[in-house]
């Protein structure tokens, strides 16, 4: 096969054994379809070189001194989320392979390979690479919709990721925790829209210290037309560039809107914004429901109280019931106060499920920045709770991430080629 550099499979080497990256270069020296682009010592240095050298396969040993392979394969995903990496490893057993499956790997070749199976293995993933590569690396889209306005600004050409936000008790922090949260997701490079389905008594925008001019029923009355100029007119744009879908203005005007109305409208968001945050009422109704559908994630709250667990057991039972994946779910508790003696472990044990993150009770500091209609994460974000919010929004983007990669490796991995071997 002759191929022009160009059009060659960038392949990366890691591995800490001279010999080893020797003898796989000359495995692969006479494929004129493979160019190896670099050889890297160690597991941050395979990192470094991936970021720099942005390679279509990596060999990637398992056991190194300074990081191990499915450290590094984590690492590699996040930047170069096209690279596909091969792992390369004497241990061949089903924990190793299952662990790198997890990390990201797109395969397995047992240690020394042979020439005919490396070469074919990284011809098949070097086909995923190059879809992957030209998702990613098309001109960022999202840059034009975090300018002045979204008319003519290109379509994102992902779907956006919708968090939603749902406890079946009220008052128990669900605003608090998303305006902040979307205040800390939204950037230039993310811009995000939080949208308010408490369509009744919704106060986002209070949150946020904003006069609601234009609401989700501005929207719900012309949602044939819904487009970009649509959207455009009625978000509302906060201070730091954070776009916001009020609630109506009064709370009759909720009638006026229909959960095939919120349905149209997230997925209009969802082809616009790379994050949709939706707050939602503490009821679950077809509203409720259709925001659900649309979630890719929902992040359930409760207060570590009786009465707010006991309803937190009763929505994963509902939860359950809708099909809902779990995975897909991650239970926050808010107002944590050491004095009431109740922990999130006892949470976890009563419950039977996962305590994802919890936030401490701090009264003051939370009252005063909703009275004043200033998110925490505007301010200082060393101290609690902005720091326990922030750190909660790393494991939400996480999650995220290793949601995605799972779906990723549910349509492309081949368990049958990985187990096979
Ligand atoms: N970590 C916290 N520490 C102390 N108070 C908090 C904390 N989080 C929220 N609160 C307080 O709890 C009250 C309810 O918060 P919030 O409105 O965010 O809850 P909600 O679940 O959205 O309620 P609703 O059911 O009315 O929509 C607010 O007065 C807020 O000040
Ligand atoms: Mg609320």
């Amino acid at each position: 096969m002759v191929t022009n550099a160009e059009d060659s499979i960038r392949v990366l080497i890691v591995d800490d054994i001279a010999e080893t990256r020797e003898n796989l270069r000359k495995l692969l020296q006479f494929e004129s379809d493979v160019n190896v682009v670099g050889a890297a010592r160690t597991g941050e240095e395979g990192i470094q070189q991936a970021r720099d050298l942005l390679p279509d396969v990596i060999l990637m040993d398992i056991n190194m001194p300074d990081m191990d392979g499915i450290t590094a394969t984590q690492a590699i995903i996040k930047e170069v989320p096209f690279a596909q990496i091969v792992i390369l490893s004497v241990q061949s057993d089903a924990n190793y392979m299952r662990r790198a499956m997890q990390a990201g790997a797109r395969d397995f070749i047992p240690k020394p390979p042979s020439g005919d199976e490396l070469i074919s293995t990284i011809r098949s993933v070097a086909v995923r690479a190059r879809e992957q590569r030209e998702k990613y690396t098309k001109p960022a889209p999202q840059a034009a919709v975090a300018g002045p306005g979204l008319r003519g600004a290109t379509a994102f050409d992902r779907q956006g990721k919708l968090i939603a936000i749902y406890s079946s008790k009220g008052g128990v922090g669900c605003t608090t925790l998303l305006s902040n949260m979307a205040v800390g997701l939204h950037s230039d490079q993310t811009p995000t829209v939080l949208v308010d389905t408490s369509l009744q008594f919704g106060d986002v925008s209070v949150f946020l210290n904003m006069q609601i001019k234009t609401s989700i029923v501005d929207l719900a009355m012309h949602i044939e037309e819904l487009d970009r100029e649509l959207l455009d007119d009625v978000l509302m744009v906060h201070e730091c560039g954070l776009r916001i879908l009020a609630a109506p203005p009064r709370p009759e005007l909720a009638d006026e809107i229909t959960a095939e109305h919120i349905r149209k409208i997230l997925q209009s968001l969802k082809r616009t914004f790379p994050y949709v945050l939706v707050d939602t009422s503490s009821t679950m109704d077809d509203i409720t429901l259709a925001v659900l559908d649309s979630a890719d994630l929902l992040i359930t709250v409760a207060t570590p109280d009786i009465p707010a667990i006991k309803d937190a057991r009763l929505l994963f039972d509902l939860l359950a019931v809708l099909d809902f994946p779990t995975s897909k779910v991650m239970f926050v508790l808010n107002k944590m106060d050491r004095r009431t003696g109740i922990t999130a472990e006892a949470v976890a044990e009563n419950l039977k499920c996962d305590v994802d993150g919890w936030i401490p009770a701090e009264e003051r500091l939370v009252t005063t920045s909703i009275n004043r209609g200033e998110p925490l994460l505007m301010g200082d974000t060393n101290r609690p709770p902005a720091k326990n919010i922030l750190e909660l929004l790393g494991m939400v983007e996480e999650r995220i991430s290793v949601n995605e990669q799972e779906e990723v490796d549910l349509d492309q991995l081949s368990p049958r080629r990985l187990i096979g071997r």
